[in-house]
């Protein structure tokens, strides 16, 4: 019998994020939540996936002028993508610092800007890589692997 719990297909999803888009983060992460839903992963790896999404778009968002979030489903692990034109980032190592955030105050206003995105993404990946050129854009590349994270399935 095939247990469709054991097999994860190869997946794409992919979104458009606009500049100063406050929305488009959570629905990115809400419409990925649901897939991986269906896919029967365990409930905690989709929500460290969903931060991840969360976080990244909303700093393509905030951050950058126009980007781009790609959601890479494969049988062992999750790859999630952010490409974005934008202002980039100077200094990698301090824009990942804690509290660290360059945020205007009228993103302040807002709720945004504590500076811990891109630490908790951090945190919540297997893997993480950031790319970036001043005045061209920024490139993120966080991973999950979930080999052995699915829920247990009961031998009937
Ligand atoms: N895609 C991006 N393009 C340009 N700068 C970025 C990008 N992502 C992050 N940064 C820079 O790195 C800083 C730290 O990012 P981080 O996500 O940790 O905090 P934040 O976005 O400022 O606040 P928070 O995520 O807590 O709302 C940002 O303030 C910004 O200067
Ligand atoms: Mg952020």
């Amino acid at each position: 019998m095939v247990d469709s719990l054991t097999y994860t297909p190869k997946i794409t999803l992919e979104f458009e994020i606009g500049e100063k888009d406050f929305f488009i983060a959570g629905e990115c992460a809400s419409r990925v939540k649901k897939t991986l839903q269906q896919l029967g992963l365990k409930q905690d790896v989709i929500k460290r996936i969903a931060i991840i999404i969360y976080e990244a778009a909303m700093n393509v968002a905030i951050h950058a002028t126009s980007g781009r979030l790609i959601v890479h489903v494969d049988p062992d692990a999750i790859t999630i993508l952010t490409q974005d034109i934008g202002a980039g980032i100077e200094d990698i190592d301090l824009a990942m610092k804690e509290g660290y955030s360059t945020a205007t105050y009228e993103i302040r206003e807002m709720g945004f800007g504590a500076g811990m995105g891109l630490s908790n993404i951090k945190q919540c990946s297997d893997g993480l890589s950031i790319e970036s050129k001043v005045g061209v854009g920024t490139n993120l590349e966080a991973k999950v692997f979930f080999r052995n994270e699915k829920k247990a399935v009961e031998d009937t």
